[in-house]
């Protein structure tokens, strides 16, 4: 007899679609035996697409500068006490080239909206390693810019971005950012990047402020119907000296839980298990892989800034070198039966 109990996984899986109160008992069952099906569904729907592959992504954190003071982030122009830098052209592209002997072929660029890296700073940069890599993928992870400046970066051969959407519901999106920063241009910005034909990564924290079961909700919606290329999700981490420094922390299991969710709702889509999941939880990463993730981001930015990118705090692998980071992430992967691959890892279309 099909246990009754599982029935909404299955559901879930079969419909690519769920209904507020399937995501409601997803994520408040307590059957261990069903969230064990939840997680082993979704990871036998993400090798039936990549196999027991684990993509890698370099991540390079350019600047901690930002302009922006969203509420949650120990990066905001308000935090006094951040340390704030700047990587010159040679720091990147020396970590390009470690990274590149390392074996990884996808170049993360990511920082705060700084606008000392204009258009013409980081058309150079990008040009650059476009043509020292031709077989790379280069993503960028760079906040909200104009459409001109989307379509400059793409032309001089970046082919990813990731921006996450935060939340899709406008008013949660106005509690955890200043009246300054718009939800619609957010929104807009993602459909621009589509538009230019980058592959687009969009996401959300888990257990952020004021996110309730009906935003997660609408988030999964909008994940179904923008079909975005990746999706990052990690849970929500207190930074100290933010406006939300106080709250609770978002819970590893949820995030678990809504990696399967998203990958039923979209097998095809590049899904991290974040350094975020890692910091909550000494085995997080290996875990959102065993829950339907299929790409980890070891950091490659140089070590003595590492520390300096603290979007939260307790951050891990901020004391390793690029080639311990990479290491101990493929003997992570093999300890769960993955191979970290050397390829570019592209979204495969259905
Ligand atoms: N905890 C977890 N994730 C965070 N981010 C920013 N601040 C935090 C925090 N305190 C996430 C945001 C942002 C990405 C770069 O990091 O979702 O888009
Ligand atoms: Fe960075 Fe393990 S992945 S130290």
């Amino acid at each position: 007899m099909t246990n009754y109990r599982h029935q909404t996984v299955m559901q879930v899986r079969a419909n690519r679609d769920i209904t507020l109160p399937q995501l409601q008992h997803l994520l408040a069952t307590d059957n261990e035996d069903e969230v064990k099906e939840l997680f082993a569904q979704a990871r036998e729907v993400a090798d039936s697409v990549y196999g027991k592959k684990v993509f890698l992504r370099g991540l390079i954190e350019i600047s901690s500068h930002c302009k922006n003071d969203c509420l949650y982030c120990g990066l905001r122009r308000s935090q006094t006490d951040a340390v704030r830098y700047r990587l010159t052209d040679k720091e990147i592209l020396d970590s390009c080239a470690k990274g590149y002997r390392l074996g990884f072929r996808t170049f993360v660029l990511q920082g705060g909206e700084d606008a000392w890296f204009d258009d013409t700073r980081m058309v150079r940069i990008v040009g650059e390693i476009r043509r020292n890599y031709t077989d790379c993928a280069i993503t960028l992870s760079l906040g909200e810019r104009s459409a001109e400046s989307y379509q400059r970066l793409f032309d001089a051969g970046a082919n990813r971005y990731l921006l996450r959407h935060e939340t899709a519901d406008a008013a949660h999106y106005a509690r955890l950012h200043p009246s300054d920063m718009s939800f619609n241009n957010r929104m807009q910005c993602l459909e621009t990047l589509k538009r230019i034909g980058y592959q687009v990564g969009c996401g959300f924290m888990v257990g952020s402020p004021f996110q309730t079961v009906e935003t997660i909700y609408k988030d999964l919606q909008f994940i179904r119907t923008f079909q975005p290329h990746m999706v990052g999700i990690g849970p929500f981490i207190p930074a100290h000296g933010t406006p939300f420094a106080g709250e609770p922390q978002g819970s590893v299991e949820t995030t678990l839980r809504l990696l399967s969710i998203i990958r039923l709702l979209h097998p095809h889509v590049l899904l991290p298990a974040t350094t975020a999941l890692g910091t909550l939880h000494p085995i997080g990463r290996e875990r959102g892989i065993m829950a339907g993730a299929n790409v980890v981001m070891p950091n490659l930015s140089p070590l003595e800034h590492r520390k300096d990118y603290a979007i939260y705090d307790n951050k891990i692998c901020t004391g390793d070198e690029a080639a311990e980071c990479r290491n101990c992430t493929e003997y992570r992967m093999r300890a769960i039966g993955y191979e970290t691959v050397v390829e570019r890892g592209d979204y495969k279309s259905a």
